[in-house]
């Protein structure tokens, strides 16, 4: 950024150019590939919606609702809400669109920008870019193993191994409140500050979720959904992680898991990457089986995941790996001397990029020591050098910009000459 710069990006809110740019959509082409791979298709939703959906999808408790959401009113009075995740989105245009009356699971993935009012530091914006996909209208636990291999996938894809992938329950309508009871029972009873307690009474889970200490230990003989499954649950959950083993999809199980939105039910799962440090979560999702019905919809079931691009792209640059998609700019690059020779070479551009060649050039009729440096630097493989004597010879001299080595082609067989060497 430039000093002298009178605007700034708003707080906590990344730009993304090149070269990391390039290495942002690779990411994000990988993991939306995962999902197509297994038959997702693409939905674009709107960028904000009524404030009222995500606070009645994603749960007015959670601080996604309560802290964090870009809320205002529009010119005609409606409040609206710069959208904090996807997954309420894609239930509304679901139900909107009717899309659940066809053939089911609907499958859709989305990619893009999501807004959350958070401490913005290392790994945590406030514009944070997801890729996601949700499955909807089957409750089977091989679509929660299908929804939990791909996002492996995509991660496996991108080269990254350094990452665990972390499976509960939640159990369902049936266990839920029971467990939630019993759990509340148990908080209730402990020396717990004002501020807790109340967490405790509105969501007890989230005290098992405590960083601090003191907190840890007293809650570390907690009673745990997983003892508390139901019947139903518990086959739900088993078969799950037989498919994954099947599979060979590594998994832990996490008893103790909190995600940070109230619709999930059953099978819930984390990515975390120990590369990253308190940010680690690269991923998560799991299934939501009452929100369709909760947002108006028929009761159906669901399960997805929301993966965060900029932190796999951090996870990344913490493995050290290079992004393949981060390919140079161009692979030709115009030398033109002079009028005449940048007039031919503007025409040569165009007819590479018919060819499907990446080019550029230098521009603002820069001498041969400059233009060569602006070579060099694009990252292409060849360099096209077009002088005053080339044009009356009709030539261009194509160097070779790793060996330096140049030789004279005609101009008329230039394209050809350039896309076989390119192979
Ligand atoms: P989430 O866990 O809130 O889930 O977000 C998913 C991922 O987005 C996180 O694992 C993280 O990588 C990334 N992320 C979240 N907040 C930030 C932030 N402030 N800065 C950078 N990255 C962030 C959801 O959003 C659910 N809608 C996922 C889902 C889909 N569940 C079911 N279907």
């Amino acid at each position: 950024m430039s000093s002298s710069s009178i605007f700034r990006a708003p707080k906590g809110i990344p730009d993304y150019y090149p070269p990391d740019s390039a290495a942002f959509t690779a990411v994000r082409d990988a993991l939306t590939g995962a999902a197509r791979l297994a038959g997702f298709g693409h939905i674009e939703l709107p960028i904000f919606e009524d404030t009222a959906l995500f606070a009645r999808g994603v749960g007015e408790s959670t601080d996604v609702v309560s802290k964090e959401m870009y809320t205002f009113d529009d010119r005609g009075d409606r409040s609206v809400t710069l959208r904090p995740e996807g997954t309420a989105g894609v239930m509304r245009a679901v139900i909107e669109h009717g899309l659940d009356r066809g053939a089911l699971p609907v499958k859709l993935s989305y990619a893009g920008p999501f807004f959350r009012y958070e401490r913005p530091q290392a790994g945590r914006y406030r514009q944070l870019q997801q890729v996601g996909v949700e499955a909807i209208g089957v409750d089977d636990p091989a679509l929660d193993a299908e929804v939990i291999a791909v996002a492996d996938a995509g991660f496996r894809e991108l080269g990254l191994s350094g990452f665990r992938l972390e499976v509960t329950s939640l159990g369902d309508a049936e266990c839920r409140p029971r467990y939630r009871q019993a759990l509340q029972e148990f908080l209730f009873a402990l020396p717990l500050d004002e501020e807790t307690k109340r967490r405790a009474e509105i969501n007890p889970l989230r005290v098992l979720d405590d960083k601090r200490a003191d907190v840890r230990a007293l809650t570390a003989d907690a009673p745990l959904m997983r003892d508390h499954l139901c019947e139903g649950c518990k086959a739900h959950f088993d078969q799950v992680l037989g498919h994954l083993e099947a599979m060979g999809v590594p998994f832990e199980i996490n008893p103790r898991m909190v995600r940070g939105l109230d619709y999930y039910t059953k099978t819930t799962f984390e990515f975390v990457h120990d590369g990253l440090g308190a940010q680690s979560g690269i991923g998560g999702g799991g299934r939501y089986d009452g929100l369709m019905a909760q947002l108006g919809g028929q009761e159906l079931s669901g399960i997805g995941f929301g993966i965060g691009v900029d932190r796999t792209m951090l996870a990344m640059g913490a493995e050290g790996i290079a992004v393949a998609g981060a390919r140079a700019r161009c692979e030709v690059f115009g030398v033109p001397l002079g009028d005449a020779a940048t007039r031919e070479m503007v025409v040569l551009g165009r007819n590479l990029r018919a060819a499907g060649i990446r080019v550029d050039m230098a521009y603002g009729g820069r001498g041969l020591k400059g233009a060569m440096k602006a070579a060099d630097k694009s990252g292409a493989r060849f360099a096209l050098v077009l002088g005053e004597r080339d044009l009356e010879q009709g030539v261009v001299g194509i160097k070779d910009l790793s060996t330096g080595e140049q030789t004279p082609v005609d101009l008329g067989a230039a394209v050809t000459e350039v896309r076989d060497r390119l192979g």
